[in-house]
């Protein structure tokens, strides 16, 4: 096994709030630093590698962290399932000994969760969750760093980015999210996240698919801490009632395209619409997040098009997201 002080970032249950906090703000620093100030990163990771192990499609979570390892000077070796032995001609365990023994990091896309688990057991450096069916940690921070973004108050001049003068603790506590979709690993890494945060959380799936009962159970425990509701319903019109913002994700995960058919048809009534949203009482101003891609059964055009979509901002964010990420476990070393 692994020896033991080395970083890995599974999920956001292994992390405190004061750490989740901290990978923001890094978040919003890189992203005032790069894009608005120009500057270099002065090549911290020269002649350092990340193997990117990916075992399922991704555009967003491969791109920003290719452009992240490039932006600090390192290098990211791309291995797709058609590149490397991922635990289908030897074993998760020698191949993460293996990996391990010649690079500075791992991401790490997997099928089930407890891959990446044993990834992390054998590897000799750390390891980063690029989503797994259980969770898809670093899509939430981007969830979270736009929200601080569209609630911190903005100066009109687009090269005035303030987000990084104020603290996301004074943004995020006290918002509503409402969750109306699948009880999948984007649900899973909402409720492993914002009860510690003090984002309340209502959600709403169809009967059969809710999330999983433990992960609940966790959530509950964390949000009698901090005093956050959380609340669940069948009905998508509970859910959005009194929403700051409301996010859904694909009816179908990577994986689940055989049950196509009959997922469209359980999932009648969870289409996220203006109407919807109305009709539910959410705050009049709602937000709407997606982690994409987006098919069109979840959301209408007239909400993923309009002003109070952030989805495409939401997407941009990853980028600055993983590279604090990897700032952290490969530059500093600690969350
Ligand atoms: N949201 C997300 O993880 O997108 P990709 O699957 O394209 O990486
Ligand atoms: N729930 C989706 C998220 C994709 C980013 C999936 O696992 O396929």
């Amino acid at each position: 096994p692994a020896p033991p002080g080395i970083p890995h970032y599974l999920t956001h249950a292994d992390l405190s709030a004061k750490e989740i906090y901290n990978l923001l703000t890094l978040a919003i620093q890189h992203k005032h630093n790069v894009k608005y100030l120009n500057k270099s990163s002065g090549a911290p990771l020269a002649g350092k590698t990340l193997a990117i192990m990916f075992s399922k499609r991704s555009t967003r979570t491969r791109v920003a962290t290719e452009s992240a390892v490039a932006y600090l000077g390192g290098q990211p070796m791309f291995l797709g399932s058609q590149d490397i032995q991922l635990g289908v001609n030897e074993s998760l365990l020698d191949t993460s000994k293996v990996v391990s023994s010649m690079v500075d990091g791992i991401m790490a896309r997997v099928g089930s969760h407890s891959d990446i688990e044993t990834l992390a057991k054998y590897s000799t450096v750390p390891v980063i969750n690029a989503l797994s069916d259980k969770y898809h940690p670093t899509q939430i921070l981007a969830d979270l760093m736009t929200l601080h973004e569209i609630y911190v108050s903005q100066p009109s001049s687009p090269s005035s980015y303030v987000a990084h003068q104020t603290h996301p603790s004074k943004t995020l506590p006290g918002l509503r999210v409402a969750w109306v979709g699948d009880g999948n690993n984007i649900l899973h890494s909402m409720l492993a996240t914002f009860p510690k945060l003090g984002v309340h959380l209502n959600v709403a799936t169809p009967r059969g698919y809710e999330p999983s009962e433990e992960i609940v159970r966790y959530a509950q425990t964390e949000a009698g801490k901090t005093n956050t509701e959380l609340k669940f319903s069948f009905d998508p019109k509970d859910a959005v009632k009194d929403a700051d913002v409301i996010v859904t994700d694909t009816w179908i995960s990577m994986g689940q395209e055989s049950e196509k058919a009959q997922r469209i048809k359980d999932f009648t009534g969870y289409r996220v619409t203006s109407q919807m949203a109305k009709e539910g009482g959410a705050k009049s101003d709602w937000k709407f997040l997606h982690c994409l891609p987006r098919k069109q059964e979840e959301v209408s055009d007239e909400v993923f098009y309009s002003p109070r979509s952030f989805v495409f901002q939401e997407a941009e964010n990853r980028k600055w997201t993983i590279l604090a990420v990897i700032d952290a476990l490969l530059v500093k070393k600690g969350f």
